[in-house]
């Protein structure tokens, strides 16, 4: 029963979760788009005192929006004024919630890699949760220094002390759980920047002009980096929540290279994007970007260190049908909802749905593959199909299940 509650929640806050995400890369996309796209007004056109900073024009819905971007005269505040937090802060809510829903269950256990760590379940929920929270104060704190007029410096070094803290969790964390681990953590500052930075700085230029003084840009200064680090973290941090669905690269070996070569591609994919207006090459050089990165991660992907460390080859050729296949898509550890964690199966008691326990035996390994539908296991429905696998690919399987301790 709980674990049914739990899952269709998950449900809901997932669902929740990426429609509040849409909304809000949407509108992240959309004004970095109408800020690169504005037409900065002739001298000639305004007096200066009237703050025009530029204009656009866009078609959509049978008309023109006739857009101008200005700063506000203390005399002129326009009402009513539209403010863009709140689908930062749905998608942030409903993101704790789902990763409490379906990492945190079972204290924890759905974050570790067993065959790791002796790391408690609850250590991990631990981990986890500091981990969100003290990757903000490290990121804020290296970005309030002199740095951040250094992006050159700061964006490596921001860089350098995720991976850092991905190499940590490595140790500890499978694979699944790593993704979604820096996802979260990158996310959460998002939504930290929106909360603390960007809504914060333009409320205070808001209370200044409600007091009669003159647009303050300093505070409109320090929101817009902040815009913009939220701009280039949007394609990492999507990837890296839709990471659950790419069992491949959760159970490579390499994962914090695979990592990093994900980041800075597609930052520089964005950055690309952006370029257009003045880098004649851009559309070039993302299809260059895109095809790079493809090879690097499909290296790292064949590179020995990525396949499990066992030496035997029936494990090992196991190991890799288990992925290609598709086995790892349903039964990875963490996607414990879909189907049972294998890890550690083999010997162990399983209880079925008519009530009957057996012993995860050999035979029943190999029954369980070869005709899934006989013998279900309790609390999971007969999802599991029958694969077309030789009587040798079956052997390489068992061969592999059994050695997931
Ligand atoms: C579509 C999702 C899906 C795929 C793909 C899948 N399984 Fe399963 N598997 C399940 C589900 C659900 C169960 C639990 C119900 C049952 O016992 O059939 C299960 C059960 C098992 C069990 C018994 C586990 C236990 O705890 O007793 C084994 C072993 C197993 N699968 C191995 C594999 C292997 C090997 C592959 C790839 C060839 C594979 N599965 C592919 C969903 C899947």
């Amino acid at each position: 029963m709980e674990s049914e509650i739990a899952g269709w929640l998950g449900v809901v806050f997932r669902f929740v979760h990426v429609l509040a995400a849409i909304m809000w890369v949407g509108n992240s996309l959309l004004f970095t788009w109408m800020e690169l796209n504005l037409i900065a007004p002739k001298p000639a056109d305004e007096p200066e005192s009237n703050g025009l900073l530029g204009h656009l024009d866009m078609l959509h819905g049978g008309g023109v929006f006739h857009l101008e971007k200005r700063l506000i005269q203390p005399q002129a505040i326009p009402l009513p004024l539209h403010w863009f937090m709140w689908q930062s802060y749905t998608t942030w809510i409903s993101g704790v919630l789902l990763l409490i829903v379906t990492f945190y269950p079972h204290s924890g256990a759905a974050l570790l890699d067993a065959a790791k760590t002796t790391l408690s379940g609850p250590a991990a929920i631990g981990l986890s949760v500091g981990g969100i929270l003290v990757w903000w104060l490290i990121y804020d704190l290296l970005w309030r220094t002199k740095l951040k007029d250094r992006p050159l410096l700061a964006a490596p070094l921001t860089l350098v002390l995720l991976l850092a803290a991905a190499w940590f969790y490595n140790q500890h964390f499978n694979g699944r759980a790593l993704y979604l681990q820096i996802g979260a953590m990158m996310g959460s500052a998002m939504t930290a920047n929106v909360f603390f930075h960007i809504i914060q700085n333009q409320r205070k230029f808001m209370v200044s002009l409600l007091a009669g003084s003159p647009h303050d840009l300093k505070y409109g200064k320090q929101a817009k980096l902040r815009s913009l680090h939220n701009h280039y973290m949007t394609f990492p941090v999507l990837f890296l929540m839709l990471s659950g669905h790419f069992p491949q690269l959760s159970s490579a070996g390499n994962r914090i290279a695979i990592l990093c070569v994900l980041i800075v591609s597609l930052v520089t994919v964005k950055f690309l994007m952006n370029s257009r207006y003045y880098f004649r090459q851009w559309l070039v050089a993302i299809f260059g970007t895109f095809i790079a990165a493809c090879a690097a991660i499909g290296c790292l992907l064949a590179s020995p260190t990525a396949q499990s460390s066992t030496s035997d080859p029936a494990i090992q050729a196991g190991s890799r049908l288990f992925i290609s296949q598709g086995c790892a898509a349903c039964h990875q550890s963490g996607a414990s909802q879909l189907a049972p964690n294998l890890q550690g199966v083999f010997n162990s008691r399983q209880i079925l749905t008519d009530g009957s326990v057996v012993i995860a035996d050999e035979a029943y390994l190999r029954q369980s593959i070869k005709q899934p539908q006989l013998q279900i296991v309790k609390g999971y429905a007969a999802a599991m199909p029958v694969l077309p696998l030789t009587d040798e690919q079956i052997d390489q399987l068992v061969a592999y299940v059994k050695s997931l301790k």
